[in-house]
């Protein structure tokens, strides 16, 4: 198959890409059709590698207002609404649930997800579903799946026991959140402990850290000093760290040093940390988003996730990134022209970094025929009008397909 006329990752020129076998085999200026070769003709639109999401809670999302709505918005009342919507879990919820997500991903040019499930239930039913959606879904959906142990690792019955199971049952990462810990001893212990089993079990490491507004809150200093001993290094991922934002500035320049030396990633959440967090000021109120900026001048790796959709914590979303990425580069401040037009890589290259892709991820001659094509010219068109994604390719199958939207004006 011959797919015609896309400006590959803004560049200036078309490209076509032939597609061999699932393969990409070549990629090049007016490629002649073979004999019998199908063809497609783009006319001129953006093609980037799908889109990544880097942090999502699939086992919580669109449970909004079941059974009760998050009248105040805050997180606590989120955990009250989740406690009695996790009542009624069970696996068929979680797989219908969990399925209508994905689809809803798949249409908006999403093919690769890294999930937190919650395992502080001696039941682990979202577990075991979401496993078995994994495998399920893999030639359209790469799935990855955090054990995360919402309630804690020390701070909850077996938590331990439960997190080990989660792993042995085939996780791919290990999860801990250490802000959440009775005491900082626990934060600490809970720390070393989710990084002794990503190497007892060779997995990767995905942390809720510091999700608070406690300038006190410093797991992340803990995380990326056993990243750096353990050599899991860039295998570690820092989530949301939203108590940086409010971390002296003093503080944070002997941080860097760490956090650059240990090689881990972070994955900011901006619409939900925007609606979450700064909820016990009053004026003036923090963003409560992490030092996006900051740490992407200084090198480090960092990609944007949507967290929470349609769920007691988040009420909106629609499972596209392009949300994420316009409200991660207003509460930054990334609007330089620069910042923009690169914005996709928070969300395609950087997030392919977070889950540890490596090189298979991308637009290149010989990989999989893994991208996507939008409504528009480039990036900063696409970001700023909301372009419809007119095809998501795997393998060079076409697995979702979008109409152009068409508004009529009347009047001159
Ligand atoms: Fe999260």
């Amino acid at each position: 198959m011959l797919i015609k006329n896309l400006y590959i990752e803004n560049s200036e020129h078309t490209s076509d890409i032939r597609v061999t076998d699932g393969k990409i085999e070549k990629i090049g200026e007016d490629l002649i059709p073979l004999d019998g070769e199908q063809v497609c003709d783009y006319a001129g639109k953006l093609a980037l590698a799908p889109f990544i999401e880097s942090h999502i809670h699939l086992d919580t999302c669109l449970t909004a207002g079941e059974p009760v709505w998050n009248m105040s918005g805050t997180l606590f009342e989120g955990i009250e609404c989740w406690a009695k919507r996790k009542d009624m879990l069970t696996r068929q919820d979680v797989r219908s649930r969990v399925s209508r997500a994905l689809r809803r991903m798949a249409g908006k040019g999403v093919q690769y997800v890294r999930t937190h499930v919650d395992v502080t239930d001696p039941d682990l039913t979202a577990m075991r579903e979401l496993i078995e959606l994994r495998e399920e879904y893999k030639d359209v959906m790469t799935i990855q799946i955090v054990a995360f142990p919402q309630e804690g690792i020390l701070s909850f019955p077996n938590g331990k026991a439960l997190l080990e199971a989660s792993v042995k049952m085939g996780a791919d990462a290990v999860g801990a959140i250490p802000h959440f810990e009775f005491t900082r001893e626990y934060s600490v212990e809970s720390l070393n402990y989710a990084c002794e089993l990503a190497v007892k079990y060779d997995l990767l490491v995905d942390v809720h850290c510091d999700e608070i507004d406690d300038e006190a809150s410093r797991g992340l200093e803990t995380l990326a000093a056993r990243a750096l001993e353990t050599g899991l290094k860039n295998r570690v991922t820092a989530s949301h760290t939203t108590a940086m934002h409010s971390y002296n500035n003093a503080y944070v320049a002997r941080l860097m040093r760490l956090i650059k030396m240990s090689g881990i990633n972070f994955v900011s959440n901006p619409l939900v940390n925007t609606h979450l967090q700064g909820r016990m000021d009053t004026y003036p109120k923090r963003r409560g988003v992490t030092r996006v900026k900051e740490l992407t001048q200084a090198g480090v790796n960092v990609s944007f996730g949507h967290d929470d959709m349609f769920d007691p914590w988040y009420p909106l979303g629609a499972g596209g990134m392009r949300d994420v990425v316009f409200m991660g580069l207003h509460v930054c401040q990334m609007m330089g022209y620069e910042d923009i037009i690169n914005s996709y890589r928070f969300i395609c290259q950087n997030a392919a970094k977070t889950l540890n892709l490596g090189d298979g991820y991308g637009i290149r001659e010989g990989n999989d025929a893994n991208f996507i094509v939008l409504d528009a010219k480039n990036w900063y068109d696409c970001l700023n009008n909301d372009a419809v994604v007119l095809g998501s390719y795997r393998k060079g199958k076409l697995i979702s397909r979008g109409e152009p939207s068409k508004t009529e004006v009347n009047f001159a």
